[in-house]
């Protein structure tokens, strides 16, 4: 059993993930940005009671991580693992001409520096034996298969990958694994109907992954959820 938090836990893969964390035994901290929140994730907090705890959550608020953080170290708490989950996809097929600086920004915000301030001020709190933090990331992200339109989408996945390989590298002697997973493309709220992933899928293999179960395939820390090797 470990202590699991989750990112962007609210709904599409963060909730099946926190789901899965639960039936598996592990207590979970759910991230959220609207702490009143409905649906899947207030029926696992009535099934569960304590052992998921919701939190409030934003990846763009250093000062709430920070606070959040100092909550948990105050209580004496520990994380197994954090999984950065939260991102938003902006600006989808958009040209470079057509570009919104903003939304660049924006995608950057969330999806690259949520991550970082995250780790920032939770990676004191992992302590529990074979921690794992695993970056939520995309195959658009990955430098081999650029494809246009995404732009602030993909680069902010691209650079993310960056910071899990540059993390690794800073707490591998501590025994934490760092992780990037691309979880496929799932039927979400960002992924659309068309999807052909469960999201329940890939939070079975993104919790082995955590859980050391799957070993990680390849060279560099960057796989799909069945642990199978990514093109950087
Ligand atoms: N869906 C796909 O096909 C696909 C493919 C490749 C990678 N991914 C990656 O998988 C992860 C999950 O995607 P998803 O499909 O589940 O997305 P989703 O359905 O759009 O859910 C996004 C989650 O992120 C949260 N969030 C957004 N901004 C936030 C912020 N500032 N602080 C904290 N939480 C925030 C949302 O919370 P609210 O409810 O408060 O908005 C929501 O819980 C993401 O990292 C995504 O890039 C998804």
């Amino acid at each position: 059993m470990a202590n699991i938090l989750i990112t962007g836990a609210s709904r599409g893969l963060g909730v099946e993930m926190a789901a899965e964390a639960l039936e598996r035994g592990h207590r979970v901290i759910a991230g959220v940005r609207d702490i009143a929140t409905q649906g899947k994730l207030a029926a696992l907090a009535e099934q569960y009671g304590s052992q998921l705890e919701l939190a409030k959550l934003d990846v763009s608020d250093e000062a709430g991580l920070a606070d959040l953080a100092a909550s948990l170290k105050q209580q004496g708490r520990s994380l197994g693992a954090i999984i950065n989950n939260a991102a938003i996809l902006e600006a989808r097929n958009t040209s470079i001409e057509e570009l919104d600086m903003n939304e660049v920004l924006k995608s950057f915000d969330i999806n690259l520096f949520g991550p970082m301030r995250v780790v920032k001020h939770f990676l004191s709190l992992v302590t529990e034996p074979n921690g794992a933090i695993i970056n939520i990331s995309s195959e658009a992200g990955s430098i081999s298969n650029a494809y246009p339109g995404d732009y602030p989408y993909g680069i902010s996945k691209t650079a993310l990958n960056m910071f899990t390989q540059q993390l690794l590298s800073a707490v591998k002697k501590q025994g934490i694994q760092v992780l990037s997973v691309h979880p496929g493309w799932m039927k979400t709220d960002m992924g659309g109907e068309n999807a052909p992933t469960n999201p329940r899928q890939s939070a079975k293999g993104i919790l082995d992954l955590a859980e050391g179960r799957i070993v990680p395939q390849g060279k560099f820390n960057f796989v799909d959820y069945t642990g199978k090797e990514m093109p950087i």
